[in-house]
């Protein structure tokens, strides 16, 4: 483990702080398990670094992108939260390097004029890729910033044509645990699930995104295609989507499913609703010194004049 990384571990929440008792619990049989099968114990090996992604072009949107320094490649990259691979910040570049993500392809259904399956190359073929350079909020109070390549899912949405029904969006993760050894565990209810108000969903500033730093997501990143909403703690930003479903009723997310009391649907970055363990008024830049201060949380994550509109009469302390 090099020290960089070591410094983020122990200046941060631990899984056992974020995860609710029987989620941890069950991580720890998993990893007594893992020392007596040999499968298991195969993917449990340390990390050998996969080779960076091919390139990937896009022009930068400047309208979008924080003046802030960004983070480096190497933390983006090893500093992650895939529980599909394990609950470590370590785990996803360890061991996602097993993942297929070709070929792929992504189910759109519900309420929408014409549902399918795409290619993933058909989904992406008619969005002009570009980047940005987002803030990130992770509901653990660490942040990031990240040259994401990707196009706005609104215009994918005004592509699918929703009926007048449909109020939410709903994604899913692949389900695949022979490549995916955290599905084999039961410390969330797999697959991965999110979703998003339609008019969220339609909001300039959220992506589905298929690169960064300009390259191809790497596995751990959420290969090929994940969501990136910069307002939202990063959970809600859900990777490798396979399915996109519009429906009139709030759908189900992961987070909420294991502790509804701690990840609440909306979960828009607010430094006044502190998590019930922990206060969010500050947060940890990654990547900064150990003795650096922390910096103070901004509400809607620094992007309140884009979004905050789309609260407007609701009790942000209630709908968390
Ligand atoms: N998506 C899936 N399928 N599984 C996960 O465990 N973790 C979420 C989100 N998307 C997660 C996920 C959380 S808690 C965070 S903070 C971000 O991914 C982390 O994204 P990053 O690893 O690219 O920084």
């Amino acid at each position: 483990m090099h020290r960089k990384y070591w410094i983020n571990r122990v200046n941060s929440i631990r899984p056992s702080d974020i995860t609710p008792e029987g989620v941890w619990l069950d991580r720890r049989r998993w990893l007594a398990g893992a020392a007596v099968l040999p499968l298991a114990a195969a993917v449990a090996r340390p990390a050998v670094a996969a080779p960076a992604p091919p390139p990937l072009a896009a022009s930068r949107n400047a309208r979008h992108s924080v003046d802030d320094t960004p983070t480096s490649w190497d933390d983006i990259t090893s500093y992650n939260n895939f529980y599909e691979f394990g609950t470590d910040k370590g785990d996803p570049r360890a061991h996602a390097g097993t993942l297929h993500v070709r070929p792929w392809s992504v189910a759109v259904s519900g309420e929408i004029e014409a549902p399918g399956t795409f290619t993933l190359e058909d989904l992406l073929k008619p969005h002009p890729l570009e980047e940005r350079i987002y803030r990130m909020r992770c509901v653990e109070r660490w942040s990031m910033v990240i040259p994401w390549i990707g196009f706005p899912l609104g215009d994918l949405v005004k592509r699918l044509k929703p009926t007048s029904r449909a109020k939410f969006v709903a994604f899913k993760t692949l389900y695949r645990p022979r490549e995916m050894p955290g599905q084999r565990a039961g410390w969330l209810a797999w697959p991965y699930v999110e979703g998003l108000r339609i008019d969220e969903a339609m909001h300039p500033l959220t992506l589905l995104v298929v690169g960064l730093y300009g390259r191809e997501l790497p596995n751990q990143n959420g290969a090929p295609l994940r969501l990136v909403v910069p307002w939202k703690y990063g959970f809600k930003g859900i990777k490798s989507i396979v399915s996109i479903h519009f429906t009139e009723r709030q759908p189900p997310t992961s987070w909420n499913l294991a502790a509804p009391d701690e990840y609440g649907f909306y979960a828009n970055v607010n430094p006044a609703v502190d998590h019930p363990r922990w206060s969010q008024a500050s947060e940890r830049r990654i990547g900064a010194s150990l003795f650096a201060a922390t910096r103070p949380t901004l509400p809607f994550n620094g992007y309140a004049a884009e979004v905050a509109s789309l609260y407007g009469g609701m009790d942000l302390r209630r709908w968390f």
